[in-house]
């Protein structure tokens, strides 16, 4: 008990990590300036599947299949209820109107890391979408969890992605082959973390927009 106390007096203030838990479940709804990233329902299918069947999208993700049908988008929200330990899948809509624009989720990687995915529909890209969901994510993975670190991943020459990781304060550490479904094989990626230490030190994400 008197570890526990020690090591998360080491670790940072008690408001900066309320009631961490590591194998938290939940996936509370997360607001931001123009977004609600919200659990994916039956009602985004149609959305979901119009905006996924691109491959523009599905080539710079790991695990989308494409052509990309109904049925694909009514299998991926009966998965994402369905959840599972440490993990969330969220449907990324805009406040003002409900509507879907893409999803986002983060997912175990071991004890102490989550990874988090992200696409969005490519009429919505560079208008600064991704990188504000991805910013009250970061958040909420940091604040309700007991890890140390966030990693992502994304194509060498995903450029966007690649901006939005650096926007979030990753950092840079080295490159792979890593399969991609509809790309039919291994493609080359780099790879980034984001620490807790270093969230703390942006928390307010000043200097990162
Ligand atoms: C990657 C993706 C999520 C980015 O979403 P987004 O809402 O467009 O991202 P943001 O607008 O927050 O930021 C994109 C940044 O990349 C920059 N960018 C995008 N394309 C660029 C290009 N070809 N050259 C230079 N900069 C580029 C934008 O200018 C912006 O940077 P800035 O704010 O400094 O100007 C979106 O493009 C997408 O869904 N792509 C397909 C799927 C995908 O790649 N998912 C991620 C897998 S790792």
């Amino acid at each position: 008990m008197q570890d526990e106390l020690l090591r998360q007096s080491q670790r940072g203030l008690p408001e900066e990590r309320p009631r961490p838990e590591r194998l938290r479940t939940d996936c509370p709804v997360l607001l931001s300036e123009r977004l609600v990233l919200r659990a994916p329902h039956e009602k985004d299918i149609d959305a979901l599947a119009h905006l996924a069947n691109n491959p523009n999208v599905a080539t710079m993700v790991s695990r989308m299949p494409h052509p990309y049908t109904v049925n694909d988008a009514a299998d991926f929200v009966r998965r994402a209820k369905q959840g599972g330990i440490g993990k969330c899948v969220y449907a990324i809509t805009k406040a003002e109107t409900g509507h879907f624009l893409g999803c986002c989720g983060i997912e175990p990687i071991d004890e102490q890391t989550v990874e988090i995915g992200y696409w969005l529909g490519e009429p919505h890209w560079n208008q600064g979408y991704m990188t504000e969901a991805a910013h009250v994510l970061i958040d909420m993975v940091f604040r309700t969890r007991d890890i140390e670190r966030i990693d992502a991943r994304c194509r060498v020459m995903n450029i966007g992605s690649r901006r939005v990781i650096q926007k979030c304060g990753f950092q840079f550490q080295g490159s792979a082959m890593f399969p991609a479904l509809a790309m039919g094989g291994p493609v080359a990626v780099e790879w980034f973390r984001l620490d807790r230490k270093t969230w703390i030190s942006l928390r307010s994400w000043g200097g990162m927009r």
